[in-house]
């Protein structure tokens, strides 16, 4: 934005932070199309194989699947445990490109498996540059954008997230009369030979080089991606505040940063156990209990997706001019009411005629909500509110936690539908959404238009009540 008076050049110069964010939200692209590729390639690949056995002992067919599915879960727990500390090591642009060939390699080997056992070992592969990309890519964003337009920037990557999804349900329904599944799945090559090749011209984050002490490659870069004179006070903030050294997994116990592990964490678990990936795993099931047929089923599901990309477009225009808060609030309340009216609809004996299409209007909405509120703001605010020191840390730890989250809803919702019927499951997940609500509503900081480091010294100074010149003695002393 060229928030200057000197025209032409700075507004020039700005615009490459876009490319930057654009090209590094492929890291979402590459998510969210795993996310969703795998329930239409899974109808394929059981006619491929004989998923009675695996490593010579048989083995009942439905575990097998269940392997292959959450595989990439698995993995993405892998690569998120590692990322975190990797991003501080090596380098956010450096992951990046890690990433994008440890999933351009998981990919191939998917594609061209002679066995299913060679088939769960790209998934599992494909997994960890899943986790790879999902703590780097926001991480990178945020540490190289503009405060003013940070949560825009960072909310790409959800942006894209949603957008993979979408991709991967028109490739399944694109490949649902007779498709081959090798080429759903050896898709991902695609966008991750662009991310690869395009981050070799890409900057390295200046707040990593710094803390590095490349001090004037840190100055080349904020030079590069802002408009104006921001670049000396940017440059100052930095110095005050970061620190020339990681911090380890121990110091995300410091009293100071404690209050802010325990947000991501909360935020963490919220996002899933609230039960968004159940609809994007299994909304073609769930339409077809309200009354759809098979076909028109997928294309609903197509239709799901295409709000859930509008929306996350809604909420990326908003998030800097209202903050994150209101949209998280908002997001968590429409959720709420989204989910009673299911867990009603649902509840009533006969689904069909009008009550059907209010149960599917309900999901529509409820994926709105979560696309304007706890999609995006999860990824933003965990990618803001922690220290330099320990981000790359407390990101990689907040990640492996969503990770996880996500793999046991989706392998607890079938059982749960079992047991509760979907009418209970959806009271649940509603009654979770509530505590979310509470959760965020007394705990969550907003985090609109400051830099990293204003929100690192109002941390500094709410938890400890220092400022930041005496910093780095008084965490010292407290740790
Ligand atoms: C968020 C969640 C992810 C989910 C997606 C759906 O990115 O982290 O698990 O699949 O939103 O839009």
């Amino acid at each position: 934005m060229a928030d200057t008076a000197t025209g032409a050049v700075p507004a020039r110069r700005n615009s490459f932070v876009y490319v930057v964010a654009a090209l590094a939200a492929l890291n979402g692209l590459l998510f969210g199309f795993d996310t969703g590729v795998i329930s239409g390639a899974m109808l394929y690949i059981q006619e491929t194989f004989d998923l009675t056995t695996l490593f010579g002992q048989s083995i009942h067919p439905s575990y097998v699947e269940g392997i292959i599915v959450s595989g990439a879960m698995v993995g993405a727990i892998i690569g998120a445990a590692l990322g975190g500390r990797l991003a501080d090591r090596l380098g956010r642009r450096r992951l990046i490109l890690v990433g994008a060939v440890v999933f351009f390699v998981g990919s191939l080997i998917m594609a061209v498996a002679p066995t299913v056992e060679i088939l769960i070992l790209g998934r599992v592969l494909d997994g960890v540059g899943i986790g790879f990309a999902s703590v780097v890519g926001p991480l990178y964003i945020s540490e190289i954008a503009p405060p003013k337009i940070r949560g825009s920037l960072v909310s790409l990557n959800q942006l894209t997230i949603t957008s993979g999804i979408l991709i991967a349900y028109l490739v399944n329904f694109a490949f649902s009369s007779g498709g081959d599944w090798r080429w759903m799945l050896g898709l991902g090559m695609v966008p991750a030979t662009v991310l690869f090749v395009g981050m070799l011209f890409m900057p390295e984050s200046p707040r990593w080089l710094y803390e590095q002490g490349r001090k004037a490659d840190a100055r080349e870069v904020l030079s590069r991606t802002r408009v104006d004179d921001r670049v000396e006070d940017e440059l100052r903030e930095i110095t005050d505040t970061i620190q020339t050294e990681s911090g380890t997994l121990r110091d995300l116990l410091q009293q100071w940063v404690r209050p802010m592990l325990v947000i991501g964490i909360g935020l963490a678990i919220f996002q899933q156990v609230t039960g968004i990936n159940t609809v994007m795993y299994y909304a073609p099931m769930i339409l077809e209990s309200t009354g759809f047929e098979d076909t028109a089923s997928i294309l609903a599901t197509v239709g799901i997706g295409a709000v859930n990309v509008v929306m996350t477009v809604v909420a990326v225009v908003l998030i800097d001019r209202t903050g994150r808060r209101p949209l998280l609030i908002v997001g968590l309340a429409g959720m709420t009411v989204m989910l009673a009216i299911l867990g009603t609809v649902f509840y009533l004996p006969g689904l069909s005629g009008w009550l059907g299409w209010l149960a599917t209007g309900s999901l529509m909405l409820y994926v709105a909500f979560f696309a304007i509120g706890l999609g995006p703001v999860f990824w933003l605010l965990i990618s803001e509110i922690y220290p330099m020191e320990v981000r790359g840390t407390a990101m990689g730890v907040v990640t492996v936690i969503n990770w996880a989250a996500n793999l046991l809803v989706s392998l607890t919702f079938l059982r749960f539908v079992d047991v509760l019927g979907e009418s209970g499951t959806f009271w649940l997940y509603g009654v979770l959404a509530l505590g979310a609500l509470l959760f965020c509503y007394r705990l969550v900081p907003e985090t609109k238009g400051r830099s990293l480091e204003e929100i690192e010294a109002d941390l500094r100074e709410t938890s400890l009540g220092t400022t930041t010149g005496d910093q780095s003695d008084t965490v010292r002393a407290d740790d």
